[in-house]
């Protein structure tokens, strides 16, 4: 059976292809997430996971996924190697009449490369040429292009003589859960923020503590995890305006989502501190908005001064790292006290680090028993691990 083959009996009988877009470390822990709420096919790629899904299972994923920042639904592949083939494959690629009036907005994304399409700009107005010229001869207007918030947001991938057409469900992206109103200094995203927690294997039975905890997205991604709370439940996405949006099927899996909440379950003392008092604010704020007033606790102070749960417990934190905020004597002073901090009181816990910066590390005076390289916004890190003795 030919690729181009199962693709097409694929559409046929409904299933949709699609790709999860992951931030980088994240693949392992995404597949596996869409593995569990459903999706078939599922094969993790370079920050990224492919898999095939049904309707169903394709809300699903918008409601309850927690690391993908979004989800491109293939509509359309054609043979493409220069301008024209790009334009008139756009032109017959979907419905368009059914999918994009002129009084909707739409942006277009462009990835990959053709010899003949090396400039993602030039493919992209190319494009949204073909779109519009192709509404001017239906309705006399064209749609306006919205970069913020559009109607239907368009992805072309290019590749091998091929190109691509994907429509985004997201509208905007999906680390932005709601919650987050207030940011704090150099704020972790909310996806980032889960993925790490899930890696360092919390299992909401034990105190998670950080000493470093800005707005609060790590212990927020925490609890909200262990509370099962589905993190699309509370925004909206631009798949809600496809013309195949099945109401019915999207409530559905709402109450779905709902019904999984576990709100009543008893959860291991969640403690953050941080010593700047707006951003203290802010991560109270931010814990509020979130639903989990209950279940967190956020202390103003230094970190020197905080009184750690009784233990074992795990230790997460995002010190400053000198890119964006901090001067460099005195983190390399906050990364050591950090280090004889845990040394001396957190016997028995395991401490897991977001490393920016491997000379500051180094000032914990510890070894890292396994080091995950992740991005952090673009910045090269390490998700590190070290077990306190
Ligand atoms: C990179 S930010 C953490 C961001 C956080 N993960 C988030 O998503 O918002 C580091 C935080 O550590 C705080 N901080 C720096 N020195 C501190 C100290 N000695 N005690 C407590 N907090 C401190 C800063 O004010 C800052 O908010």
């Amino acid at each position: 059976m030919t690729e181009a083959w199962h693709r097409q009996t694929n559409r046929r009988r409904g299933v949709i292809q699609g790709i999860a877009v992951l931030p980088q470390g994240l693949e392992e822990i995404g597949a596996e997430e869409l593995v569990n709420l459903g999706a078939k096919q599922v094969q993790p790629l370079r920050r990224a996971a492919a898999f095939e899904a049904d309707m169903a299972c394709l809300y699903r994923l918008h409601l309850q996924c927690r690391y993908p920042f979004r989800f491109l639904r293939e509509v359309a592949r054609f043979p493409c190697h220069d301008r024209e083939s790009l334009y008139f494959g756009i032109q017959n690629a979907l419905e368009w009449e059914r999918w994009l009036h002129p009084s909707m907005s739409f942006r277009v994304d462009v990835s990959g490369s053709n010899p003949g399409l090396s400039h993602s700009h030039y493919t992209a107005l190319q494009v949204k040429n073909a779109v519009v010229d192709l509404q001017r001869n239906l309705w006399g207007e064209r749609s306006s292009i919205d970069l913020d918030e559009p109607d239907l947001s368009l992805h072309v991938h290019l590749s091998r003589q091929e190109a691509r057409l994907s429509l985004d469900g997201s509208g905007g992206s999906l680390h932005r859960r709601g919650y987050r109103s207030a940011m704090g200094l150099a704020p972790l995203k909310e996806n980032l923020a889960a993925g790490l927690v899930r890696l360092s294997g919390w299992d909401g039975s034990i105190p998670l503590v950080d000493p470093l905890c800005g707005s609060g997205t790590l212990l927020i991604e925490a609890a909200s995890w262990a509370l099962s709370q589905a993190p699309g439940l509370h925004r909206s996405f631009a798949l809600e305006g496809w013309a195949d949006f099945n109401a019915e099927l999207w409530e559905e899996e709402q109450r779905r989502a709902q019904a999984r909440e576990q709100p009543t379950r008893t959860l291991p003392i969640l403690l953050g501190c941080e010593q700047n008092p707006d951003v203290v604010e802010q991560a109270r704020h931010n814990v509020q908005a979130a639903g989990l007033s209950g279940a967190i606790t956020i202390q103003a102070g230094d970190f020197r001064a905080l009184e750690l749960p009784s233990g074992p417990g795990v230790l997460v934190c995002n010190p400053p790292y000198g890119e964006r905020i901090g001067e460099r004597d005195e983190l390399e002073q906050l990364y050591s006290d950090l280090g004889a901090m845990v040394k001396e009181r957190c016997s028995g816990w395991s401490l897991w680090l977001l490393s920016g910066n491997p000379e500051l590390t180094g000032a914990l005076r510890m070894k890292a028993s396994r080091r995950v390289p992740v991005s952090n916004g673009g910045i090269d890190c390490r998700w590190l691990h070290y077990e306190i003795r």
